[in-house]
């Protein structure tokens, strides 16, 4: 117990989760760890779903770094105690009572929540609910498997409740770099000039007289399983690096690229992965989500450093990967998110961004939320912090979804989270659209040529041929036909072959 708590004046703050879940109220804001989902509070979160289900009425704003666990996200959604949720969610049962209007999302960009907090735009954060795998002799915190926002909500709850997971290794300790960014008109500029940079401190500091409740749990992260690589994850990792090595050849990348971005799930990881087979040595990530993909690559030599804010790695690997710890731990560095998906930082290290669309239009605007304008999948989580930042930003996708019923390429996207002033680069299984420098009608050749499924491409371009003998010939476009498309496909199939 003395290694995890190590601090005398904080011994008698150690309860259970049931007395710790007692400190909640209806009404209150509340900011946990947690990011996709590594590191989050498990233990006091399932109390306070009891303590509902058990009849008392209890509804809470919750915001986290990124998505969390069952424990956290499923069990409070599914007993009605999350109200209002920010910034970012992959639980079913969180998506679907957010579909079904039973929680107020409001979907943001990962950077922009740690100095929302800070300014108060959420309002005072009544309670900090961390996970630690140890508190210093000073009283200072150091996380888990994420740091997320967890180092905001300290400096700006009023009270800190703060889980020491022993199932988290203790040699994460030393992993993290906790970087404070001031808010203005004293902000000043992040001192990070290279992705494996240490700025900050290896804790998160903390007023000891704000800890109100330490609980001890042994309850794992509860990571997703990540799909086998299948032949068009394959196709389309084979098209992201011809497009790269191309780049290189040009002069316009260094032989061992620029700092790596890579959005999250399956299509991502397996499109990192792809790099494993290629020629590129020496790469840097700098992410905010290390998966899989980038294990492989350490293990490899052919990633020298990651640097992130979560340690995702997926549950047949993790007591490996914990076994072996000390072979990576001086190649990681876990950051805060407002210095992982910094705007300023993204911009100043060129990183090349590489995310996941859910549809692109021909003119090259990006969905990755909605499907069919309306269902919200998870959110825009930080693509939008690196696509409007990066050196490069290129989207993925498989061209068609849904067994084929779907092309992925569509005449106007049905939700916009990307726009064509921030999309760079196209990659599906199909080929690649690089848009740089191009007009908008140029944008569409290039699209339905190379990205489109061949089943959609006539149906693409007689919608494009069309809209261009209207009137104004910009970004041509038949509003009633393009609003429709997404409907006339799935209703009846007509246009494909
Ligand atoms: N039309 C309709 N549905 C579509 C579709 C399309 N064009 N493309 C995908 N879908 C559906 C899939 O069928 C699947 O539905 P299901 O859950 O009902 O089976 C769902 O969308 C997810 O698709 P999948 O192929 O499993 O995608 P994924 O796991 O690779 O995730 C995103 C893709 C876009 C949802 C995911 O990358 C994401 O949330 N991105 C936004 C956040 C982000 O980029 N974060 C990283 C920044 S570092």
């Amino acid at each position: 117990m003395d290694k995890r708590l190590r601090c005398d004046e904080l011994k008698n703050r150690v309860m259970s989760a049931q007395e710790a879940a007692k400190l909640f109220e209806d009404d209150m804001v509340v900011g946990t760890s947690g990011f996709t989902p590594a590191g989050y509070p498990k233990a006091v979160p399932l109390a306070l779903a009891d303590r509902v289900k058990n009849g008392e009425d209890i509804g809470i704003t919750l915001i986290t770094g990124a998505s969390v666990g069952p424990e956290l996200d499923g069990a409070l959604s599914e007993s009605g105690v999350i109200k209002r949720r920010y910034p970012y969610q992959t639980n079913s049962s969180c998506r679907n009572s957010i579909n079904n209007s039973e929680i107020n999302y409001s979907d943001m960009h990962l950077s922009h929540t740690p100095q929302w907090v800070k300014y108060g735009f959420f309002g005072k954060i009544d309670i900090a609910l961390v996970e630690a795998v140890a508190i210093t002799e000073e009283g200072y915190i150091i996380p888990s498997t994420s740091i997320g926002n967890s180092n905001v909500f300290i400096e700006c709850a009023d009270k800190v409740i703060i889980e020491i997971n022993t199932s988290q290794p203790i040699e994460l300790e030393g992993i993290h770099d906790v970087y404070n960014v001031e808010v203005p008109p004293n902000r000043k500029p992040i001192p990070l000039v290279k992705a494996n940079d240490k700025i900050g401190t290896p804790y998160i500091m903390c007023n000891k007289d704000k800890i109100a409740a330490i609980v001890y749990t042994d309850i794992k992260d509860k990571t997703r399983p990540v799909a086998p690589i299948d032949s068009v994850s394959e196709k389309m990792a084979k098209n992201l690096i011809g497009f790269l090595e191309k780049e290189v050849e040009a002069n316009r990348l260094p032989k061992n690229l620029l700092p790596l971005q890579s959005g999250v799930g399956s299509v991502a990881n397996a499109i990192l992965g792809g790099l494993v087979e290629s020629e590129f040595e020496d790469l840097v990530v700098y992410s905010e989500v290390i998966q899989d993909s980038v294990i492989d690559l350490i293990e490899r030599g052919k990633v020298k450093f990651a640097s992130g804010t979560s340690l995702t790695i997926s549950p047949e690997r993790l007591d490996n990967f914990y076994m072996n710890f000390s072979k990576y731990k001086d190649k990681l560095i876990l950051r805060p998110q407002e210095i992982s998906n910094s705007p300023e930082v993204a911009r100043r290290l060129g990183v090349i961004a590489i995310n996941t669309a859910i549809e692109v239009d021909i003119y090259g605007n990006v969905n990755s939320t909605n499907i069919m304008g309306s269902r919200m999948m998870n959110g825009i989580g930080g693509s939008g912090d690196f696509a409007r930042n990066g050196y490069l930003t290129i989207f993925t996708t498989e061209s068609i979804a849904k067994n084929g019923n779907i092309s992925s390429i569509v005449p106007m996207v049905s939700h916009h989270d990307h726009t064509e002033h921030d999309v760079m680069v196209i990659v599906t299984e199909q080929g690649v659209a690089d848009l740089r420098g191009l007009s908008p009608k140029e944008r569409a050749e290039e699209i339905i040529k190379n990205c489109a499924h061949p089943n959609y491409k006539d149906a693409l371009y007689d919608y494009f041929n069309r809209a261009c003998d209207g009137k104004y010939k910009h970004t041509p476009h038949i509003l009633e036909e393009s609003l429709s498309w997404h409907e006339k496909f799935l209703n009846d199939g007509s246009m494909i072959k």
